[in-house]
């Protein structure tokens, strides 16, 4: 079997291991072995880059997926189910990619993922709308902000108990992981049966419409020549496949972990920050003042390019967003991972207004921010953090003197609320970041959008 392996087997696997840093992924790399061998070959010829750490993360996250059968050299499995065809990963890609930009995967033939997750705007929102508009007549809203798909490639499985696995320190550190603002999706191609059949994104009335749409294409005979001749007689089937398909799509690390931000660059010594950008990440970095990379790592770990989040889950108590129909009912509340979108943990009080923390990569091509956008500027929302318990009156409704603090969520989940540095101080007290200091951690902010060219030496 480990004949089949174009290159040294041991040094990927070795790498992965020091690169990968959370535990569960690495008892993966274990049961990935056999399956690694499918998609080493894209790994030959890569550079010792720090890129290369997510690389390896990425085919591990692949292959938990697809989890390719070894036991007979025609299938392969999902679920179980073998398909007629082993699929290759760049045909899966290539027919991902297809479906993300195909609106007639819609019921409106209007929408497709890339209405919502423009790659113009890092697979993120093309505008400034809290929640974008879906359904059969393009007249239906959604509850949630969009977010970027960039660099979701080594989101770890949802836990209850994370824990750094790092030396002896095995401290729970609560909840983290899984896709969505809430976690609730375990993987990218359970994911994407959410658009695809809710009624207010693309609005499919099952499976079968999706695949029916599939297989009217004009790629339907790509996708027989990837699954197999039979592929659409099994809906079910064809569906998985299908969801495969988008999910391998979201690997593709051109498209969506380029690494190639001006701080990707200066990581790699080959781009140098202004005064600002580096005032910026010094604010950012300091457990006193920022202390953003608490929450959103800012380094180099295990050999890896930084998230920007370490995929945990917090209350950070985001002002309500008047304009999500949704909360036209006052006793409406999204409360994260405590529900009503997420039903599983819906009695962990705990847990109530817990949002996944968001990579800050490509953060400044937003502009609506945080699950709810009720934030629109990048400004406003550092600024935010930095005045919400100082100054809340300029962030909740007020009356008089009395301010709402908190007003997306229930008083008796209030306690849940993070108040750490930036947060804290007293009503009043000077925030912990100043207009200038904001202001430089703004700069430092857009040396995380993709797309970096370093301007020719003069
Ligand atoms: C109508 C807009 C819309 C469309 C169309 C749409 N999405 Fe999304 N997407 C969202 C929103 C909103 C969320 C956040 C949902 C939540 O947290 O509950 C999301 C979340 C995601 C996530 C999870 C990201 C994360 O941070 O964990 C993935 C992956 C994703 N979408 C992929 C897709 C794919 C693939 C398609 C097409 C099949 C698609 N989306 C179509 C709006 C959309
Ligand atoms: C205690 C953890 C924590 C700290 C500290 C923290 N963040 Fe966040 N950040 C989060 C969480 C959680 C969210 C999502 C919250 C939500 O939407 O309800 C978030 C969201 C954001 C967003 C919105 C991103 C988007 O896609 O909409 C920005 C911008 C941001 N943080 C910047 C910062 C900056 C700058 C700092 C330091 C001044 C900082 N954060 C400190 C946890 C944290």
């Amino acid at each position: 079997m480990v004949a089949c392996f174009p290159i040294d087997v041991r040094r990927v696997l070795v790498a992965a291991c020091r690169f990968v840093r959370r535990g569960v992924v690495r008892s993966l790399v274990a049961l990935s072995i056999v399956s690694l061998c499918v998609v080493a070959l894209a790994l030959v010829g890569r550079s010792r880059d720090p890129g290369l750490a997510q690389a390896n993360a990425a085919t591990i996250a692949l292959n938990r997926s697809t989890n390719i059968s070894t036991t007979s050299s025609t299938t392969s499995g999902y679920y179980g189910i073998p398909f007629e065809k082993t699929p290759s990963p760049a045909a899966m890609t290539a027919l991902g990619r297809t479906m993300f930009f195909d609106p007639a995967l819609s019921a409106s033939g209007r929408q497709s993922c890339a209405s919502c997750h423009d790659p113009r705007f890092a697979y993120g929102p093309p505008d400034d709308r809290a929640v974008e508009r879906g359904g059969p007549t393009m007249h239906d809203v959604g509850v949630r902000a969009v977010p970027s798909l960039r660099y979701l490639q080594n989101v770890p499985a949802f836990t209850e108990h994370h824990a750094e696995t790092d030396g002896n320190d095995s401290e729970d550190q609560g909840p983290a992981g899984g896709n969505n603002w809430d976690g609730r999706a375990p993987t990218k191609h359970d994911q994407a049966r959410i658009p695809l059949l809710s009624p207010f994104e693309m609005a499919n009335r099952d499976e079968a419409a999706v695949v029916a749409r599939i297989a009217a294409s004009r790629y339907a005979p790509s996708f027989r020549d990837a699954f197999g001749m039979h592929v659409f007689d099994d809906a079910a089937l064809a569906f998985q496949a299908a969801t495969l398909a988008l999910e391998v799509f979201q690997q593709s690390p051109a498209d969506f972990y380029p690494y190639d931000s001006k701080y990707d660059a200066y990581l790699r010594g080959r781009a140098t920050l202004t005064a600002a950008e580096a005032r910026g990440l010094a604010l950012f970095d300091d457990a006193n003042k920022g202390n953003c990379a608490s929450c959103h790592p800012s380094t180099i770990r295990d050999g890896g390019l930084p998230a920007f989040t370490d995929f945990g889950f917090v209350a950070i108590g985001v002002p309500r967003n008047a304009t999500i129909p949704a909360n036209a009912d006052a006793t409406h509340y999204d409360l994260g991972l405590c529900g009503p979108e997420r039903t599983d943990l819906a009695d962990h009080a705990a847990y109530c207004g817990m949002f996944r923390v968001p990579s800050l990569r490509n953060v400044a091509t937003r502009r609506t921010f945080f699950h709810n956008g009720a934030i629109k500027s990048l400004e406003a929302a550092v600024r935010f953090y930095a005045e919400r318990d100082t100054h809340p009156e300029r962030w909740y409704p007020t009356r008089g003197r009395s301010v709402r603090v908190f007003d997306d969520l229930p008083a008796r989940y209030r306690a849940n609320v993070n108040d750490e540095p930036p947060f804290g101080g007293r009503r009043g007290a000077k925030p912990a970041l100043d207009t200038h200091e904001v202001a430089d951690i703004v700069a430092f902010l857009k040396t995380l959008d993709d797309g970096y060219r370093p301007s020719p030496a003069r």
